[in-house]
């Protein structure tokens, strides 16, 4: 039987549980393992986490790679590249995580590849985000490895704004700045595998909230696309390389991409429209080992 490696933290993660089911649902075994135990034998060769011998799965869908320091990043994303090079499936693959966990290079390849995208300014230099700041007014600056909303700021070009600014500099170093996008109160995240859309839910904002994160407070609805939001999601997964994604689009004059995630939860559009997404993930990975 198919042991197929599922990288979770949190045993009672929705995705984790759902991606559990559709491995056996598919006729394979599921093997949870986490990465924050992951160990590299270099004398013998073997990778694992716990008891867990990783080099023996035939594939590892990665849900998430654990809370981590700067050096335990670098060393999971090291860990997948080489359970790839030993012939396992890795699904997202490792490339396609570190480019979607990454937003300077996400918004650097959407602009390549000509999908709209807010305009972006990434700087070492104050003078550069503060000129920035100036030409767009109202900005949103955003870690440039976040996720889940965690310390995204609105920021004004005013007087406190510029303070601001300063101060998320000086903590920082590095700007990733984007001009605010004016929207409806809501984006909209849809879920890309191999290449379909799998399902999209809208993510709105809580009460005074700007934020459309559900684990920021924002609410799930269902949510049908246009042929433009599906034409974008596609595109953008394709630039990124994911096999499946949670593409970030918003609203505006236009719809942007904001974003990719390479490790999304499917739990949000279960809930608002009884989509599985785990079910399409395990499926493609079925046609494979
Ligand atoms: N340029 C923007 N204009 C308006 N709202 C934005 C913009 N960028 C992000 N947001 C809001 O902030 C949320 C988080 O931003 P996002 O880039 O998706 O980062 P994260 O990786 O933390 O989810 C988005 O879902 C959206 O609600
Ligand atoms: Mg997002």
């Amino acid at each position: 039987m198919k042991k197929i490696g599922i990288a979770v933290t949190d045993l009672n993660d929705w995705t984790g549980i759902a991606l559990g089911n559709a491995v056996r649902h598919y006729g394979m075994q599921p093997v949870k393992f986490s990465f924050s135990e992951a160990t590299s034998d270099i004398s013998s060769g073997k990778i694992y986490s716990g008891k867990i011998d990783l080099t023996v799965l035939d594939a590892v869908v990665v849900r998430d790679l654990g809370p981590a320091t700067h050096n335990d990043v670098s060393f999971r994303f090291d860990i997948l590249c080489q359970l790839k090079e030993l012939g396992i499936v890795v699904v997202n693959s490792p490339d396609s995580i570190a480019r979607a966990a990454n937003k300077y290079v996400s918004s650097f390849l959407f602009r390549r590849n000509g999908i709209p995208t807010p305009e972006t300014t990434v700087t070492n230099n104050l003078d550069e985000a503060l000129a920035a700041l100036s030409s767009f007014g109202r900005a949103v600056v955003k870690p440039v490895f976040g996720y889940k909303g965690i310390g995204v700021e609105c920021v004004r070009n005013s007087e406190s704004g510029v303070q601001k600014l300063k101060e998320l500099f000086k903590n920082n170093r590095l700007i990733y700045m984007q001009e605010f996008i004016p929207n409806p109160g809501r984006d909209i995240r849809v879920f890309v595998v191999n290449g379909n859309v799998a399902g999209s839910i809208y993510r709105v904002a809580p009460p005074g909230g700007w934020i459309n994160n559900l684990s920021q407070g924002g609410s799930a609805k269902p949510c049908v696309l246009t042929d433009e939001q599906e034409r974008l999601a596609l595109e953008a997964s394709g630039v990124i390389g994911t096999v499946y994604a949670g593409v970030d689009i918003i609203e505006g004059d236009r719809d942007y991409v904001i974003e990719i995630n390479g490790t999304p939860s499917g739990k949000g559009i279960f809930e608002a429209c009884r989509v599985d997404v785990t079910m399409s993930i395990v499926e493609y990975l079925k046609g494979l080992t």
